[in-house]
């Protein structure tokens, strides 16, 4: 499976498809690609908050791909001529022969369109199966039940945030690979905003000093292929 980071929380994962996640592309300083740039099967959204709904309405549309969400958000979006995939947390979903398990997240998850701030169900993660398992937390703090995601999914690739302030940083993340044991973790939602700056090496040698884990920094961009 071939893993680009397109800088934030958006990845691109292709093997006999290609599974967009979380696509914030425009307005994003990090993103090195544009909107019309981006081809994808599926499309996941893990929460409503702009930084990850960004333009995956626009993104679904050009490409006639679905969003893959939390059913409250599926809702919404559904509303605005995309097709939304409802699914919720603990489910496994297959959508264009895609395997999709949903996660918990603890974060919040609100959508906020014109003057208003719409419920939009929780904040998830998301396990994306194709010729690999790909574990994208979503913004979370860590939570011991990631034990149990570790257990259940095993994934082999957990992309996972650093950047604190809105999610765990460095310290939490650490734990959180302690607790999944994937075989690689690639660090997201960092550096994008001066409050979320973080050393992704200093992660990486955090991380490598304690577990055995191996640590991919991508920049934006940038591919990693696994295995
Ligand atoms: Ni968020
Ligand atoms: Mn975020």
């Amino acid at each position: 499976m071939k893993i680009t980071w397109l800088g934030h929380a958006a990845f691109l994962l292709e093997s006999d498809k290609k599974v967009l996640i979380d696509p914030f592309i425009t307005g994003n300083p990090l993103s090195p690609w544009k909107v019309e740039d981006i081809e994808a099967d599926v499309i996941v959204v893990t929460h409503g908050h702009g930084d990850h709904l960004g333009d995956a309405v626009e993104i679904a549309k050009k490409n006639d791909a679905p969003i893959i969400c939390i059913h409250e958000l599926s809702r919404i979006l559904a509303r605005k001529n995309v097709e939304a995939v409802g699914m919720n947390i603990g489910g496994t979903a297959k959508v264009r022969d895609v395997k999709f398990t949903m996660t918990p997240a603890w974060h919040s998850a609100d959508v906020e369109e014109d003057d208003t701030i719409i419920s939009a169900g929780t904040p998830a993660g998301i396990i994306v199966e194709m010729d690999a398992k790909v574990y994208h937390t979503g913004d979370t703090d860590v939570f011991l039940d990631m034990q149990l995601i570790g257990e259940l999914h095993k994934p082999d690739v957990m992309l996972t945030p650093i950047g604190d302030w809105y999610t765990m940083g460095i310290k939490g993340a650490v734990k959180a690979l302690e607790l999944v044991k994937p075989k690689v973790a690639i660090p997201m939602h960092y550096n994008t905003f001066p409050v979320i700056k973080q050393d992704p090496e200093e992660f990486k040698k955090a991380v490598e000093e304690k577990l055995d884990v191996r640590v991919v920094i991508l920049k934006p961009g940038e591919s990693f292929e696994y295995p």
